[in-house]
């Protein structure tokens, strides 16, 4: 099946289900630094006080538990960082705090994102007795050579191990992988991407390398010493990924997120759909829902000084802005145009007050890159995918 007539994945009406809730614990720290990356990851030679992390997170959770009481929480999401560089008690221990400040939903998705070496995958077992029921893991490429180039800690083998460790004890795992690397061709990544397709569960995470500010990639690309693939390649490698994923049964439900049917990551719905979520721990974000009103939430990034503020004040937002309606409906187009599925359109004109323009959306129709669904939905078609960020752009304007 060719990526431009496979159909969407998942219901049509997934506006009209109940608000999910979830809440992000971030987990600041790895053993080393990858070049590529820039989420708020820190790294310490001093051994972490994970005891005094516990007590910090516990103030959190119930603050923010008191601002938005009456939550049934569906979905726990350990991200960092390396969360599994966690003990399994401290995991269970946030669990626990979650438990005692919100309610939680008996079929709770609880997901930990792991690093796939063999000393992590040895606590694997500890973390599902913690109550964790999901794991995802950074495989990010099956080439020892290009893994020593992204300067990850562990061989394509032993991230194979951990991918078959995942499976044997969880039944949920996913795994990720860059790809749109430097030199990268469609027949080397064919390959490689055969090989995770046959190791996949029911969730894989493939995103194109981007080179992020302040990196030391970006050192590199500016100084030409690193070479992503031009505009035609890189878009060949997409098509290339949109074509095998639906023909192995794990068709993108997200611009790099494939799974199959019920699979979904119900944690990163939530974001992407525009519910709610509590965001915990160092540089966490949240959206909350107060009083008829959008709160935008950002924590303390640095982990030390988040601790302190939290012991001085119990929580440590930064930052809490109320969005304004046009702020609301650009992130429903943002965050939900990356979905297979769409938007409702009705739910995007009730938060910002007005329709949505008809003339830009006649003319991206007639382009073929967005389409109308009978339930009233917008999507980007497959052929918009690759422009998606010029499709937003242009309607949210
Ligand atoms: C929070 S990170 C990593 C989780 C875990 N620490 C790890 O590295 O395995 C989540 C994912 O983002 C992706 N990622 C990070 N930086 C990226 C970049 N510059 N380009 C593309 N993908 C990136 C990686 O695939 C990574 O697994
Ligand atoms: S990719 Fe993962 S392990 Fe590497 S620095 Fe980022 S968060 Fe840490």
């Amino acid at each position: 099946m060719s990526h431009d007539d496979r159909p969407a994945p998942m219901a049509q009406d997934a506006d009209r289900e109940p608000k999910a809730f979830g809440v992000y614990i971030h987990w600041p720290f790895c053993l080393s630094k990858c070049p590529y990356c820039d989420f708020n990851s820190h790294v310490r030679r001093e051994p972490i006080d994970e005891a005094r992390f516990v007590r910090a997170y516990a103030a959190e959770i119930g603050a923010t538990a008191a601002r938005v009481p009456g939550r049934t929480v569906n979905s726990i999401f350990f991200g960092g960082g390396t969360p599994s560089l966690m003990q399994p008690a401290t995991v269970a221990a946030v669990l626990d705090h979650v438990a005692q400040h919100f309610s939680v939903a008996a079929n709770v998705e609880v997901t930990l994102e792991a690093n796939p070496t063999s000393v992590e995958a040895a606590r694997f077992r500890g973390y599902r007795a913690a109550g964790v029921n999901r794991v995802s893991l950074g495989v990010q490429a099956l080439d020892d050579r290009v893994l020593a180039e992204l300067g990850r800690l562990h061989s394509a083998r032993e991230a194979l191990e951990a991918v078959g460790i995942a499976r044997s004890i969880f039944d949920r795992y996913s795994f990720d992988l860059i790809y749109a690397r430097p030199q990268q061709s469609s027949q080397q990544w064919a390959e490689e991407l055969k090989i995770a397709l046959g190791e996949a569960g029911e969730h894989l995470s493939l995103y194109q390398l981007t080179i992020e500010p302040d990196t030391p990639f970006a050192a590199l690309h500016a100084a030409g010493k690193l070479r992503t693939p031009d505009d035609d390649t890189a878009r060949a490698l997409y098509d290339l990924t949109q074509d095998l994923c639906a023909a192995y049964g794990l068709p993108a439900y997200e611009v790099s997120n494939h799974a199959r049917p019920g699979g979904e990551c119900r944690h990163n719905l939530i974001y992407w759909r525009g519910h709610e979520y509590a965001g915990i721990g160092p540089g966490a974000h949240g959206r909350l829902d107060i009083g008829g009103e959008r709160h935008a939430t950002a924590t303390e990034k640095r982990p030390e000084a988040w601790l302190k503020l939290v012991e001085a004040s119990g929580h440590g937002v930064v930052t809490d802005e109320i969005l304004i309606p046009e702020e609301v409906s650009d992130e429903i187009l943002l965050m939900g145009l990356r979905l297979a599925e769409g938007i409702d359109i009705a739910r995007y004109e009730a938060a910002s007050g007005r329709p949505l323009d008809p003339e830009r959306i006649a003319l991206l129709r007639a382009h073929g890159l967005i389409e109308i669904t009978p339930a009233g939905r917008l999507r980007v078609t497959p052929p918009g995918f690759p422009v998606l960020d010029a499709v937003v752009a242009d309607l949210a304007a």
